[in-house]
């Protein structure tokens, strides 16, 4: 079982929205068996609460349910359980080197390094308009099918 841990700083918007896309690409390539999804937040200020109506309503558009999602802070227990603990973007990033221990260091990524795209960084779209949240679930669509590929072809080519 590979463990991949989405985060970002509220867990509300972006990480729920990469969790819930991801595990339905997962689930259209019959791999549930094999990947485990989850999502957490560098902060801890919406700790329990659902996922962002406006990012909600976006994924739903897409046809994504996130609404069994609740906002959780990134614990240390996720440094040793997870395999890969994937950043929206590189304050998250930091966030999260400051907080890893060592030995962990290597599972931390920038959830988009794994696509080729001009850009690096899920933007927040938090204090923005319905085009960030817009941009955010077609960025994590097209991160999450480059993530499935890089597992597929690292880590699941036997089966
Ligand atoms: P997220 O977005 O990190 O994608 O969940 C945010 C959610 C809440 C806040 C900032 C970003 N906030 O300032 O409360």
């Amino acid at each position: 079982m590979i463990k991949v841990l989405f985060v970002c700083l509220g867990n509300i918007c972006r990480s729920p929205t990469a969790c819930g896309v991801f595990a339905s690409q997962v689930a259209a390539s019959e791999l549930s068996d094999r990947i485990r999804v989850d999502s957490a937040g560098t902060s801890g200020w919406h700790i329990g609460a659902s996922p962002d109506h406006r990012a909600m309503q976006h994924a739903a558009q897409y046809g994504y349910d996130l609404s069994f999602i609740r906002s959780r802070k990134i614990n240390e227990q996720d440094f040793i359980e997870q395999d890969l603990i994937l950043a929206m973007d590189d304050e998250n990033l930091r966030s999260l080197r400051q907080d890893c221990p060592p030995d962990y260091a290597d599972k931390l990524r920038l959830f988009l390094d794994f696509a080729d795209l001009p850009v690096s960084e899920v933007p927040d779209p938090y204090y923005g308009d319905d085009e960030g949240f817009a941009r955010v679930l077609n960025l994590v669509e097209l991160g999450g099918l480059a993530l499935l590929n890089h597992l597929k072809s690292n880590y699941l080519q036997d089966s």
